[in-house]
């Protein structure tokens, strides 16, 4: 059974994995009306993956005696000066959820709830892949600047973009 303040914050999380969702199908759509097919898919995908971040909370805190919250969300920012403003978003959005999961964990651990602490060891563990591949992603940009033609190349290879989740060094749970 959930405790009152663990349900409470795994809601919050719920949330941000929800308006994640949206941040992202909103670069999806920007890339796709600006002709990047490629980084739209990969940033449509993105999308699904963050929906199925907040549905594998919601059965978790509905199945430990809890009431999944489902509430209204923030707007996401829907335009962007540049790809590599929108990759620096990406990553910076990343980081921002990797602390609320730190913070999630900090709170199961104070509360002695070791069962929600197992369940969110694979957030851990998708967070530190998530923030590697936004790095990625974001160097190549980088050095990409706006020359067009490096674009066109990168929006074709994005989608064979695989990166190992081990070699992320800087990882906030490390
Ligand atoms: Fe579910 Fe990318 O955080």
């Amino acid at each position: 059974m959930l405790s009152k303040s663990i349900e409470k914050a795994l809601n919050k999380q719920i949330r941000i994995e929800a308006e994640s969702s949206q941040v992202y199908l909103a670069m999806a759509v920007w890339a796709e009306v600006k002709g990047l097919e490629g980084i739209s898919n990969f940033m449509y995908d993105q999308s699904d993956e963050e929906r199925e971040h907040m549905l594998k909370l919601v059965k978790f805190v509905n199945e430990r005696g809890g009431h999944a919250h489902i509430s209204e969300l923030n707007a996401p920012n829907v335009s962007f000066d540049s790809f590599q403003k929108m990759f620096e978003k990406l990553l910076e959005h990343e980081i921002f959820v990797s602390q609320s999961i730190n913070e999630l964990v900090h709170i199961s651990l104070q509360e002695k709830d070791y069962a929600t602490h197992n369940f969110l060891q694979w957030y851990v563990a998708e967070q530190i892949e998530e923030e590697a591949t936004a790095r990625t992603i974001l160097d190549k940009i980088n050095m990409i600047g706006d020359d067009k033609g490096g674009l066109y190349l990168f929006d074709r290879d994005i989608q064979q973009l695989n990166v190992i989740s081990s070699a992320a060094p800087e990882s906030p749970v490390a």
